[in-house]
């Protein structure tokens, strides 16, 4: 399993994550993220706004503070990729998917 407490750590970051519109991995590991790493920042992806939608409020309502990003793209469409990518250029220090 993984340990956040012994990986390197990743507090402050700004951490993108795909798929952040499940209410499954990527809902977690964005909740994860933002309260055992300490990330500063999270951009959430996903090819479903509503998804998105959904997870922003249910980090909010745990109690998630930090600034929070999302943006609906299709990781299936290249163009959505770069285009997603330019806009977050330079600012992103962990991807996890
Ligand atoms: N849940 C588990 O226990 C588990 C275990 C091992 C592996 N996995 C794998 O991890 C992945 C995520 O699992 P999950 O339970 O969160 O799945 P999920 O189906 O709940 O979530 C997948 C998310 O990806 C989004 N998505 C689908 N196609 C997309 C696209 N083209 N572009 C952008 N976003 C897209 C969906 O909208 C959804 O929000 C899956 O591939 C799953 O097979 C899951």
């Amino acid at each position: 399993m993984w340990n956040p407490g012994k990986a390197k750590s990743i507090e402050g970051w700004t951490a993108l994550v795909t798929g952040a519109g499940s209410k499954g991995l990527g809902r977690e590991i964005a909740y994860e993220l933002a309260t055992q790493c300490k990330v500063a920042r999270l951009l959430l992806w996903d090819i479903n706004a509503q998804g998105l939608e959904d997870t922003v409020a249910d980090l909010r309502q745990r109690g998630v503070k930090i600034p929070i990003e999302s943006r609906v793209v299709n990781l299936a469409d290249r163009a959505q990729i770069y285009a997603g990518a330019q806009a977050i250029a330079g600012a992103v220090d962990l991807v996890r998917f």
